[in-house]
């Protein structure tokens, strides 16, 4: 399965045009998965939740109507972070959904806040699930989720073998380092897709990288340019659990001893 991440700096509160790109990419690229970052349609900072509220999409948007098309057409599952309005209860959620080809949508809303996503944000309420594409099944995060290691251990404990992670992150290496750590420590792969660029006070600091079991980095991108990053992987190779010839990651751990 080839699975990849476009690292790229989304256009501030221009829905259409970071959708026309998207689908272009998509389109040239032709992989099996690709990630995209943290709100990917939008841009990262929202001054109010007025402002926020204009640029979150219904599920039924037109907009995300045309990505899931875009799925269809080439045959690629496509993951990526939106500003999320539930139109029941209009929270906000900062969520990342996926379209797989020919199927509904999936919706994974951000568990851990970030500093001022806490003033506009609601937090999400989805928990952590899996779901299957192809030979695989996938979970995903967002962002700070991966400051948590309990969020990448409830994926991988639902039988995660890739987790894809759209990301804005701002502190230097912190995510290239722990998410290195949670596929080994869980034995998985992991797609971790942050944004480049600034916007206002903000440098986001790229480096996109996939992560295999053993936390070895397959490919990464660079801290500051629009990048493609692709790997051919196995992941049935994330079903062996196996250390040693005497230690399982799973059967190993001691419930009976742990406070959690
Ligand atoms: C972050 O969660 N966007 C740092």
């Amino acid at each position: 399965m080839r699975i990849g991440c476009y690292q790229f700096n989304p256009i501030a509160y221009d829905i259409e045009q970071n959708v026309s790109l998207i689908c272009n990419v998509i389109k040239e690229t032709m992989l099996d998965l690709i990630v995209f970052p943290e709100l990917s349609l939008t841009g990262y900072i929202f001054e109010s939740r007025d402002q926020l509220r204009e640029n979150a999409l219904p599920i039924d948007s037109p907009w995300l109507l045309k990505l899931k098309q875009c799925s269809l057409d080439t045959q690629t599952a496509i993951v990526l972070g939106y500003a999320e309005l539930d139109s029941y209860n209009g929270k906000i959620y900062n969520s990342s959904i996926c379209f797989r080809p020919g199927l509904d949508p999936v919706t994974y809303r951000k568990s851990h806040l970030f500093d001022r996503e806490t003033l506009v944000f609601d937090s999400g309420d989805s928990g952590f699930f899996t779901f299957d594409y192809k030979s695989a099944k996938i979970g995903m995060l967002v962002c700070f989720d991966h400051y948590f290691p309990e969020a990448a251990r409830s994926l991988m404990l639902q039988g995660a073998q890739i987790i894809c992670h759209p990301s804005n992150l701002v502190l230097e290496g912190a995510a290239q380092l722990t998410t290195r750590v949670r596929s080994m420590e869980n034995r998985i792969f992991w797609c971790l897709c942050n944004r480049c660029g600034t916007q206002q006070d903000l440098n986001f600091t790229g480096g996109s990288q996939i992560t295999d079991p053993k936390g070895e980095v397959l490919c990464s991108a660079s801290r500051d340019r629009t990048e493609l990053i692709s790997f051919d992987i196995t992941p049935k190779m994330a079903l062996n659990k196996q250390i040693s010839k005497r230690n399982d990651i799973i059967e190993d751990r001691r419930m009976d001893i742990y406070t959690l």
